[in-house]
């Protein structure tokens, strides 16, 4: 079957979730969280070698105070549960994101998890917090700007010069785009990355995307053509 190498889901849909089963949308949040081991796994075990994941947005900042207070210290609670178990199965952990705007906990637990694992060779799990695809590239054209202004770089950019300067620069782009809960559009996520990725949305919510799930998206995926602006061999 044809290889998806690069895997990102947009996990939505935790609240309506929790409320649909009469609980408060923090526990979709704590439900969402456990199925993120229970997808990576299976995903490693399905051949995905990067698996990028959406956790929480530049815009998520909107929401409810103590909905994001509840967010923040969720990868703490993540990482004790999980953390060695990740270890022994290899898995690299790379947060993608402005880090320095999450509060001091929240971001020493992502750092620690990154560089308990920065060694690891196996599945790249990428967890997107406090990430928004236009301030990426924001980002980025302010970093090649200024390498331009300094003498480190020429005017001249080409496509594969200036991905160099974004959150992903260490990764392929993205084969397969997933986005849960039934919503079908793109939140500012990976603008760049998903230039050409297969897109599947699913009605399932995240804390009930299986790996069953997964796995028929990776079967419909499987039987895209993909054609990069060329033609189909005949
Ligand atoms: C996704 O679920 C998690 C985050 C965006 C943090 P939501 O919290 O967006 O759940 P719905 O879409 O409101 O159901
Ligand atoms: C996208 O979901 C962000 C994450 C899953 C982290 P949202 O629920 O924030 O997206 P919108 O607001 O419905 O577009
Ligand atoms: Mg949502």
């Amino acid at each position: 079957m044809k290889e998806c190498v690069h895997a990102a889901i947009i996990m939505d849909g935790n609240g309506r979730w929790a409320k649909a089963q009469g609980l408060p949308r923090t526990a979709g949040h704590l439900a969402g969280a456990d199925n993120v081991r229970t997808i990576a796994i299976a995903a490693d075990e399905m051949g995905i070698r990067y698996l990028t994941l959406y956790a929480f947005s530049t815009e998520n900042w909107k929401r409810a105070r103590e909905e994001v207070k509840y967010i923040m210290k969720l990868p703490a609670v993540f990482f004790k549960k999980y953390m060695q178990e990740f270890i022994d199965r290899g898995f690299r952990m790379n947060i993608l994101g402005e880090l320095d705007r999450l509060p001091d906990n929240t971001r020493k637990v992502l750092e620690d998890a990154m560089e308990q694992s920065k060694n690891n060779t196996g599945l790249n799990l990428n967890i997107c917090m406090n990430y928004g695809s236009q301030r990426e590239i924001t980002l980025a054209a302010r970093a090649y700007a200024k390498d331009v202004l300094e003498g480190r770089a020429s005017l001249d950019i080409e496509e594969a010069d200036f991905e160099k300067y974004l959150m992903t620069k260490d990764f392929p782009p993205v084969d397969l785009l997933i986005r849960t809960s039934g919503e079908q559009r793109i939140s500012n996520y990976l603008l760049w990355q998903i230039a050409y990725a297969e897109l599947a949305f699913v009605k399932e919510a995240w804390p009930e995307f299986t790996p069953e799930v997964l796995r028929r998206c990776l079967e419909e995926y499987g039987h895209r053509d993909r054609r990069f602006g060329g033609i189909k061999d005949e």
